[in-house]
């Protein structure tokens, strides 16, 4: 077959596939008290419509990581591209959950999610029917003009979520989403994330301290070592797409992965 005229030359084919193609990466930061390596020699090709979490010792980069691929912050050497492009600078095609929900506070739910499009200025039609959509795929149905402070930390969690898929982005950042919350409320997320994932088919990048969380989600869980952040290893996870919760706990494969994800981060690896 031969090649369209309009591909672009500098991505090859299984680069514009990915979703996400981090090459060969380092960061530093340099400040006037310390010089610190961030990340080190970091590669990740991640294909579109995959769930990969991303595990680590607390300072070895998870956040960093993110936020290269957000373009919030550039590599010191190597390359992030986005669905084939570069990332130069800030980008809009992705949705990014941050560990606290971040809400306004004088602003309803319905609001906060609406947010997105008014900064994104998205139709507002297009943007309240999604909006909607995301409502009633959340469970907030019945709270859309609660203010925050009104909403339980799993809610609040939920409209944060809600505001970074109302664009509908290709790839999603989620940094420690569900790390405030209690072990049930964030079981709950857990199973509807693996809904909301199937059902938008987007891309999602997590970082989570939870093992069970990473192993639960994930098609790929990335095993980061101490810092300076190097990829230890990426677990694959042999399950199918759709996970109950319990039955999946009790799956040989889910075991297998988080033994391996437990060994890889020694003894402090936390628990849950
Ligand atoms: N803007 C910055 N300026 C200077 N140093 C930074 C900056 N951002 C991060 N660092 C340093 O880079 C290292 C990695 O930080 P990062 O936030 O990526 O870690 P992390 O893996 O997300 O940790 P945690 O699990 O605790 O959230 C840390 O040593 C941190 O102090
Ligand atoms: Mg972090």
């Amino acid at each position: 077959m031969s090649k369209p005229e309009t591909a672009p030359q500098t991505d090859p084919a299984a680069e514009a596939q990915a979703a996400v193609h981090v090459d060969e990466v380092a960061v530093r930061f340099r400040t006037r008290k310390r010089d610190v390596t961030a990340l080190r020699e970091v590669s990740l090709d991640v294909p579109m419509g995959e769930f990969v979490s991303i595990v680590g010792p607390s300072g070895c980069g998870k956040s960093t990581l993110l936020k290269l691929v957000a373009g919030l912050l550039k590599p010191t050497t190597g390359t992030v591209r986005l669905r084939g492009d570069k990332v130069t600078g800030p980008r809009h095609d992705i949705g990014y959950v941050f560990q606290r929900a971040a809400l306004l506070e004088w602003r309803s739910a319905r609001r906060n999610i609406l947010l997105q499009a008014e900064m994104r200025k998205m139709p507002s039609a297009q943007a309240r029917r999604r909006a909607d959509e995301l409502i009633e795929m959340t469970g907030l149905r019945g709270f859309e003009d609660a203010l925050p402070h009104e909403l339980s930390g799993g809610m609040q969690q939920r409209v944060a979520l809600c505001r970074a898929l109302l664009h509908e982005p290709r790839v999603l950042l989620m940094d420690e989403p569900f790390g405030a919350l209690d072990a049930l409320t964030r079981e709950q997320l857990n199973v509807e994330m693996n809904r909301i994932w199937r059902e938008t088919g987007t891309t999602v990048l997590l970082v989570t301290h939870s093992i069970a969380e990473a192993a639960y989600l994930s098609n790929r869980v990335v095993v980061m070592s101490d810092r300076p952040g190097t990829i230890r290893e990426i677990i694959d996870v042999d399950l199918p797409a759709e996970r109950q919760y319990s039955p999946t706990m009790a799956k040989p494969e889910f075991s297998r992965v988080t033994s391996r994800i437990r060994d890889l981060l020694g003894a402090g690896a936390a628990a849950d």
